[in-house]
C-alpha cells in the first residue's frame, strides 16, 4: 500500500532532479523554458495538494500545527520567487541566480518535510489515515493539473 510520505518522497525525488537539470541549461533555451516550466507546474500542484490533503489534517493536531504552519508559510515563499522566475528574462545573468536561490530554499523545504514533518506527522496523525490522505493528494493534484493543462489551452486558443 502507498503511503502518503512514499508518495511525496516521489514527488519530492522528481523535483530535486528537475531543479539540478535546470541548473545545467544556460540562456533562454527551449530546454531551460520546457524545464522550468514543467518544475513550475508539476511543483505548484504538489504544493497545493500537499497543503489540502496532508498540512490540513496536520494543523488540526496540536503538536503538528507549528510544523504545518511553518511550511505553508514557505510555500508563499517559494510561489513568490517561482513566479518571479517565471515572468523574468530567461536570457538575463540574474535569472540563474534567482534559480540557485529557489533551488536552495526549495531543497531545505523538501529535507525539512522529508527529515522532520513526516515524524512529527507520523505521531500526531497516525498511521489508520495514511492510506486515506495518500488518496486525497493523488486525486487533488490530478485536479490541479488539469486545471493548468485547461488554462494553457485556453492561452493558445486567444
Ligand atoms: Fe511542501
Ligand atoms: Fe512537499
Amino acid at each position: 500500500m502507498t503511503t502518503i510520505y512514499k508518495t511525496l518522497k516521489k514527488d519530492h525525488e522528481k523535483h530535486r532532479e528537475l531543479l539540478a537539470k535546470i541548473a545545467e541549461t544556460s540562456g533562454d533555451s527551449p530546454e531551460r523554458r520546457e524545464l522550468y516550466s514543467k518544475f513550475f507546474y508539476d511543483v505548484s500542484a504538489h504544493a497545493a495538494a500537499e497543503e489540502e490533503a496532508f498540512y490540513s489534517p496536520l494543523m488540526k493536531t496540536s503538536d503538528g500545527q507549528p510544523e504545518a504552519r511553518h511550511s505553508v508559510a514557505e510555500h508563499k515563499k517559494l510561489d513568490d520567487i517561482m513566479k518571479e522566475l517565471m515572468d523574468m528574462d530567461m536570457s538575463s545573468t540574474g535569472w540563474l541566480t534567482r534559480f540557485k536561490t529557489l533551488k536552495h530554499d526549495y531543497e531545505h523545504h523538501m529535507e525539512e518535510e522529508e527529515n522532520e514533518i513526516f515524524e512529527q506527522a507520523r505521531e500526531s496523525i497516525g498511521g489508520d489515515k495514511d492510506g486515506d490522505i495518500a488518496e486525497t493528494f493523488i486525486e487533488r493534484k490530478a485536479a490541479e493539473r488539469k486545471l493548468v493543462d485547461e488554462k494553457a489551452e485556453d492561452a493558445l486558443q486567444h
